[in-house]
């Protein structure tokens, strides 16, 4: 049994995806600054690249929450485990994620910021797999829509595995 892991986006595709994404936010926003937040681990390599390409003036913060549940899958059942350390009343707030699955993870949280009354809510994603959504979360920003595959890299890990590579694969447990 031999783990591999299969090219779906390289490295190239995903940058200029980002800087797409950067330009677009950098648009929509022009003239007021946004507030990136960062869902730790996962979105970090991604959160670093579309920030370097945005234009208006950019804020950052992070946080980490946990859904419980088991193997490949959230239960939706969010808990956050490192919570912002700024108040986000009033801002421009664009929470940048790695990936939506079931999209329970992200209705969750999402329902937490808003009680935080942000100016704006908007939501980024690198990845979305639509076939496996349960949740009805609205998207504002995707870079790809991927197959329903297990994919690691830029971010995305397998049991903690495959964050650094630089582009995103599918992974074949063998
Ligand atoms: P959701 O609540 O089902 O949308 O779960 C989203 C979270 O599950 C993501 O932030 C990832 O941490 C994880 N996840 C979902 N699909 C994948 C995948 O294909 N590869 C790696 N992690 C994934
Ligand atoms: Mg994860």
């Amino acid at each position: 049994m031999s783990e591999s892991v299969r090219v779906m986006l390289t490295e190239e595709e995903v940058n200029r995806r980002i800087a797409e994404l950067g330009a677009e936010i950098s648009m929509e926003f022009e003239g007021e600054p946004v507030h990136l937040i960062c869902i730790l681990k996962g979105s970090v390599f991604f959160t670093c690249e579309l920030a370097k390409r945005i234009t208006v003036p950019v804020t950052m913060d992070f946080m980490t929450v946990s859904s419980y549940g088991s193997g490949t899958t959230s239960s939706g059942n969010v808990k956050i485990k490192k919570d912002l350390d700024e108040d986000i009343a009033g801002k421009n707030v664009v929470v940048i994620e790695d990936i939506i699955d079931t999209g329970r993870t992200l209705e969750c949280l999402l329902g937490i910021l808003k009680e935080r009354n942000p100016k704006n809510l908007k939501l980024c994603t690198l990845l979305d797999k639509p076939d496996r959504r349960i949740a009805d979360v609205s998207v504002d920003y995707t870079g790809f829509v991927v197959p329903d595959e297990f994919v690691v890299g830029y971010g995305l890990d397998y049991d903690q595995r495959y964050r650094n590579l630089p582009y995103v694969g599918v992974l074949d447990l063998g």
